[in-house]
């Protein structure tokens, strides 16, 4: 049995990540992509505007993109003489259903959190879904006492990305 392969993506991979983004909403989400003409240039746009902020890794096994996580890095502004470092948020971790329960999903969470550290990151942070806890809490993750959330009153967003009324 052959093992996927994890290395860092580049602009070729694009499309591919962002296939891999439609699945991942498809199964969690319950949107369909059918009819969402823009959403490969919603996604370039975005893969660009986030660029300096974003790691990336995937999973591949024969040319195939089988996995994908993307770590949003969170820079702490400066602090004079003293290094402040930063966190990570995971926003996205997908396998593909056929590729799951092997290990794929936690060797991806290790590649992102060697990153994080490679950076002096002192934390990584995500919003599990409930099914994906018992791997999370496998790989280290345990509920935050030091943060604070305010659920902000939902806002009509448009499906296609234009400007927020
Ligand atoms: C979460 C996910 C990336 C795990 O991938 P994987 O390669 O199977 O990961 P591992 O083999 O390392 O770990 C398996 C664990 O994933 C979790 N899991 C199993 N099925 C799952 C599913 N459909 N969705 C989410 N998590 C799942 C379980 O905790 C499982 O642990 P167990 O084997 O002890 O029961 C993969 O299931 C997935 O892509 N799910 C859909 C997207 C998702 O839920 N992403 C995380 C959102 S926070």
């Amino acid at each position: 049995v052959t093992t996927p392969t994890i290395r860092v993506p580049n602009a070729s991979d694009i499309p591919g990540l962002a296939s891999l983004r439609v699945k991942y909403a498809e199964e969690q989400k319950d949107v369909s992509a059918a009819g969402d003409k823009d959403f490969q240039r919603r996604f370039d746009a975005w893969y660009n505007a986030t660029a300096a902020v974003s790691c990336w890794r995937i999973a591949e096994l024969d040319q195939t993109l089988v996995g994908v996580v993307h770590m949003f890095k969170h820079l702490r502004m400066p602090i004079p003489n003293y290094d402040p470092g930063g966190w990570g948020y995971v926003s996205l971790l997908y396998v593909q259903p056929e590729y799951r329960g092997n290990g794929l999903g936690a060797r991806l969470l290790q590649a992102i959190e060697q990153e994080a550290s490679s950076l002096g990151f002192s934390k990584v942070l995500l919003n599990p879904t409930e099914k994906a806890t018992p791997l999370y809490h496998r790989c280290g993750y345990r509920p935050a006492d030091s943060h604070l959330v305010h659920k902000l009153a939902p806002t009509t967003r448009p499906a296609t990305g234009t400007a927020a009324r």
